[in-house]
């Protein structure tokens, strides 16, 4: 009899611990997974700052270990010709910063605002893969966005989506809008002709093909020069105005070409660790204005005593 009664007390005593561990293991899973999901904080922050900081979980990959390093979402804002291409070489060249260029070149993404916003949402996802997407540890992240691909268009929607996401924009513009004309001109005459061996290129990487490209001499139709030179001019300063609330910043590309440590005032502005940022691409129109177009003579008298008469003198050294 005692010998049973010991084995049952045994048995309980057993089966008791065996139940515990069980409970121990069940609840130590439920712990692991709520520390996975745990969200990042951004505790070493500013406050000003926070709207600006983002922790993406994008679909297409894991973040791994940079999962809780903070994301900036920026977007360049510029027209053609202005040197956006050659600056987004410069910033891809960090290992922080992707941008992902001209996303919106591509039509039906600017169709109307419900697919700009869609495509937005995935860019700042990270889940828009281009070949300057960067490993998970991107800290920055954007795109480049010509004014006329319905920038000024929706710009209203645009500026919410912008304060909403804490994206800020970055300005990029041409002081010298003759020689972004000339730069126009020659980039859509290549665009037929095609003079690299039958390829157009809007942008070079080395000097014989940028003195090929420069060979050609565009002929300025000096009616409509003024009101050209006045509808660039006019559509930066709307655009300024426009996303005047948006956190931004505003460079000349003549201003970067002549002082490099402009680049670190836009590392400063992304707030990713300062680089030295490198571009293999070669500048296409060297030298003075006067030699690079055909019809110089009545191009001087049309600008002389106007407003844009300092585009015909040198801005830049090169
Ligand atoms: C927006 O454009 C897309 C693609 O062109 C189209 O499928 C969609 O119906 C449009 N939405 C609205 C609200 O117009
Ligand atoms: C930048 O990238 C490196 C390497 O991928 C990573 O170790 C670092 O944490 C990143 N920096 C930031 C600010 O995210
Ligand atoms: C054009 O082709 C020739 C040979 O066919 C080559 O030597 C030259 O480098 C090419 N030029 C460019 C600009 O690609
Ligand atoms: C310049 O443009 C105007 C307006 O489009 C046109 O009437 C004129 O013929 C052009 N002039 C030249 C020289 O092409
Ligand atoms: C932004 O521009 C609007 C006019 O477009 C102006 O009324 C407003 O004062 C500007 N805001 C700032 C902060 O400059
Ligand atoms: C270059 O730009 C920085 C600010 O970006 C400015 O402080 C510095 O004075 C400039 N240097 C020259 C030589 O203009």
């Amino acid at each position: 009899m005692v010998v049973l009664i010991f084995a049952m007390v045994c048995g309980v005593y057993i089966c008791s611990i065996g139940l515990k561990q069980i409970g121990v293991s069940s609840t130590g899973r439920i712990v692991s997974v709520h520390l996975v999901e745990k969200p990042c904080e951004a505790t070493d922050i500013e406050p000003l700052e926070r709207p600006y900081v983002h922790f993406p979980k994008p679909t297409t990959f894991s973040r791994g270990e940079c999962a809780c390093n903070p994301v900036r979402n920026f977007a360049i804002l510029s027209t053609q010709r202005s040197g956006s291409g050659w600056f987004e070489t410069l910033l891809n060249s960090h290992m922080n910063i992707s941008s992902n260029g001209e996303i919106f070149s591509i039509k039906i993404r600017k169709s109307n605002m419900s697919t700009i916003v869609e495509t937005l949402d995935k860019l700042y996802n990270l889940d828009i893969l281009t070949s300057a997407s960067k490993n998970e540890c991107t800290a920055a992240v954007g795109l480049k966005w010509m004014l006329n691909q319905g920038l000024m268009q929706h710009h209203q929607q645009i500026v919410e989506y912008f304060r909403a996401r804490g994206v800020s924009a970055i300005f990029l513009f041409r002081r010298n809008l003759l020689r972004r004309m000339v730069s126009m001109l020659a980039n859509s005459y290549d665009q037929n002709s095609k003079m690299l061996n039958g390829t157009h290129k809007s942008h070079v990487h080395s000097p014989k093909e940028a003195e090929i490209l420069a060979s050609y001499k565009p002929m300025i139709n000096t009616t409509l020069l003024i009101p050209d030179l006045k509808q660039v001019d006019d559509m930066a300063i709307k655009a300024v105005e426009y996303f005047n609330s948006t956190r931004h910043i505003i460079l000349y590309y003549e201003d970067i070409i002549n002082n490099q440590t402009i680049l670190y005032d836009v590392q400063d502005f992304l707030k990713v660790p300062r680089r030295d940022l490198h571009s293999r691409q070669v500048k296409i129109h060297k030298g003075t204005l006067s030699s690079q177009v055909e019809n110089w003579v009545d191009v001087e008298k049309t600008l002389k005593g106007t407003p844009y008469e300092s585009f015909l003198r040198a801005d830049y050294k090169i």
